[in-house]
């Protein structure tokens, strides 16, 4: 590592204020800060506390104010539509300035909630960056969640507007939004006054009204607003994630901490200059979407790509490399679930060799573990470094890192390299001691966190408390295991909680076993995330019937697969379910959902010093190799 970074890593954590109150410097601000870091409320900390400034105003006026109003700000690549799309930084101000006057017109102001349920479409983006120059905070729910999953969000956020569109477009199928959203409405307690709907060419709809009102019609009757100061500290946005339970989190992110941190990660970790484009091939309805498709890449001054397709079938595994080459991309991020589908179909990487790269230097991953096989494909094809990072929603950027600007650490397969500058990671066991490297444990960062970090959950303190904090005490807990080498490079394995990540995305098995428990015939279920090839993860349930159940086993197999996909959404990609007699479980009647994954995996069982009945396992064992687990056995 070079020493450089080293002293950098080092004053961050020495001088958390100190350093980060340089990097502030690279913002905007209308109102400088009183205290850089405020910890009067710890472990409730912010950022740039007293501070004011516009997220908005930085992303987007500032470059045109600064000559870059003729550059490049959003292209949007469409295979699944075969649309294309460019925005200048001047016709994106114009048109985030007008739609702002929509949401006025409509009476959202500083601090409304506003929930936006789209496709990967330019208005998307749009509709997040005029909440933020109205000081709104927005909500972006995935489009390929189900109405009663939009249903729980609406609740909890409890939105003055949503913002949707007519359709969103997967390979071979339309899916009509509106009657997700209708049946999301009935399973709410709280539906917004007002829905704006961008009609697609692809689907019409029928618009209530009243309430809902067409995203032209409105754009054409709105005048440009400008931006407004609000507080470093006031929230931008709120991402609902999966935790434990059935019941999503609500991240928030505030303004200061989140354009100083983002701002400075284009370079120090991406190490792409500003002008040059730049691709995060995810969903906005992602933490990587809303940090590297909007966020980081505008306050950079970059031309960012917001892609609506598929990395395969969409027509086919070269698209990633067109987009690239057609767009002079100098950076890709997405998950290695897309690489692994790209070198499923394309395993020579005729694809890759037939285009023109050579604008492109790096290839970034995370989001999911990057098994060192794929990681090695890449660069072996690309022959450019392909640099895996770890991070999560609640942070907003990496945790870990090969800081591409800032270091120059030589790339380790299976490791996501270091601790970034402010993120002093500890590994620890049970009782909250520190463990030593090549040893497995919790990865759990040491207080404060830095900028753009959640400062905590929405509306729910104590939730963000009892989630991160109390586990271990002084330390934030990442949900995640994980150890370090003995040459200091972290290694993520897994999660220590029920969550999945299924093609990089990242899902609860509470959600999935809170449907199936409603089934008529399942007195009993639990859901764990079963290895797969493709996609990391997929869901598995194990369903214990009533007693008095006397319907065939594939029909309630049937049921649970259709009712998951309809009830939590496709994108959960739940297949597979198999009766079972018992759930394994401790004596205190806590279901071994860790032991029941091993046993898919294939892994050895270490016995449950604590289990009921060791021969529930056996049972599951059987159970699962009738339905193809261990795979390859
Ligand atoms: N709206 C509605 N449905 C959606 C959706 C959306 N936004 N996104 C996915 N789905 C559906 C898919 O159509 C699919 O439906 P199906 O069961 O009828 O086939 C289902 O959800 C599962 O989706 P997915 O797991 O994404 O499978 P896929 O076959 O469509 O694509 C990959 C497989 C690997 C190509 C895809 O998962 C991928 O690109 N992964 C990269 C992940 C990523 O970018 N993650 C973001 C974090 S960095
Ligand atoms: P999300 O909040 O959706 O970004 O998911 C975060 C979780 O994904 C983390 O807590 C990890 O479990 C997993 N994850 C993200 N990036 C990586 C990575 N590079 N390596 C291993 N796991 C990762």
């Amino acid at each position: 590592m070079s020493q450089a970074f080293q002293n950098i890593y080092h004053q961050s954590l020495a001088d958390p204020a100190g350093y980060w109150e340089e990097l502030a410097g690279n913002i905007c601000w209308t109102k400088p800060w009183d205290q850089v870091l405020d910890d009067s409320q710890a472990p409730f900390y912010r950022w740039f506390s007293g501070g004011e400034t516009n997220t908005c105003w930085n992303a987007i006026d500032r470059h045109v104010d600064d000559g870059r109003g003729d550059q490049l700000a959003l292209i949007w690549e469409s295979p699944i539509t075969g649309a294309r799309r460019t925005l200048t930084y001047r016709e994106l101000k114009r048109e985030v300035a007008t739609f702002a006057g929509v949401l006025s017109n409509h009476a959202v102001t500083r601090g409304d909630r506003v929930v936006i349920y789209m496709p990967a479409v330019p208005e998307a983006v749009v509709a997040m960056l005029a909440c933020a120059r109205i000081g709104a905070v927005h909500s972006v729910v995935f489009g390929g969640f189900a109405a009663a999953e939009v249903a729980k969000r609406l609740d909890d956020a409890t939105p003055k507007a949503i913002l949707t569109a007519t359709c969103g477009v997967e390979p071979g199928r339309i899916i009509p939004y509106l009657p997700i959203l209708e049946e999301a409405f009935t399973l709410a307690s709280h539906v917004p006054g007002t829905m704006i709907v961008l009609a697609r060419e692809q689907q019409s709809a029928q618009l209530k009204t009243g309430r809902d009102h067409d995203w032209h019609e409105e754009m054409a009757r709105a005048t440009p607003v400008d931006w407004v100061p609000v507080a470093a500290t006031d929230p931008l946005y709120i991402l609902y994630t999966s935790g434990t339970t059935g019941k999503p989190k609500g991240v928030v992110r505030d303004n200061g901490g989140h354009a100083v941190a983002l701002m400075w990660t284009m370079k120090a970790v991406y190490d792409v200059a500003p002008g040059e484009p730049w691709w995060a091939a995810s969903d906005i309805g992602w933490v990587v979407g809303h940090s590297y498709i909007v966020y980081a890449p505008l306050l950079h001054g970059n031309p960012t790509i917001l892609f609506e397709g598929k990395p395969v079938g969409t027509p086919d595994a070269g698209v990633f490399w067109r987009v690239i080459e057609e767009n002079d991309v100098a950076a890709l991020f997405t998950a290695p679930t897309a690489i692994r589908a790209i070198r499923r179909d394309d395993p020579e990487g005729d694809f890759l060799a037939a285009a023109d790269l050579s604008q492109f230097r790096t290839l970034f991953l995370a989001g999911e573990r990057a098994d060192p096989d794929t990681i090695a494909w890449a660069e072996e094809k690309l022959s450019r470094p392909v640099v895996d990072h770890w991070w999560q929603t609640e942070t907003g950027w990496a945790m870990a890192a090969y800081c591409r600007g800032i270091d120059d650490l030589p790339i380790r397969h299976g490791s996501p390299g270091r601790p970034t500058p402010g993120y002093a990671i500890d590994i620890l066991d049970a009782r909250g001691h520190r463990l030593p490297s090549d040893t497995t444990g919790a990865v759990c960062v040491r207080l404060p966190l830095p900028p753009s970090s959640l400062p905590t959950l929405w509306n729910n303190d104590e939730g963000f408390v009892s989630s991160y904090l109390e586990e271990y005490p002084g330390y934030y807990s990442t949900g995640d295991a994980g150890m370090y080498d003995s040459d200091g490079y972290l290694y993520i394995m897994g999660r220590t909680d029920d969550v999945m990540n299924v093609a990089g995305h990242r899902l609860s098995t509470g959600a999935m076993e809170e449907v199936l428990a409603t089934l008529p015939d399942v007195a009993e279920c639990a859901v764990i995330g079963a290895a797969d090839e493709l996609r990391g993860q997929v869901p598995v349930g194990l369903l214990v019937l009533k007693a008095t159940s006397t319907t065939p086993h594939d029909e309630i197999v049937g049921d649970a697969v259709r009712r998951v996909r309809n009830d939590v959404g496709a994108v959960a990609n739940f297949r597979k379910a198999v009766i079972v007699p018992r759930l394994p479980k401790t004596r205190s009647g806590k279901i071994l959902r860790r032991s029941m994954r091993q046993i898919a995996d294939g892994e050895a069982v270490p016995m449950p010093a604590t289990i009921e009945d060791p021969a529930t396992l056996d049972e599951i064992r059987d159970a699962l190799a009738t339905i193809g687990y261990p795979a390859g056995n």
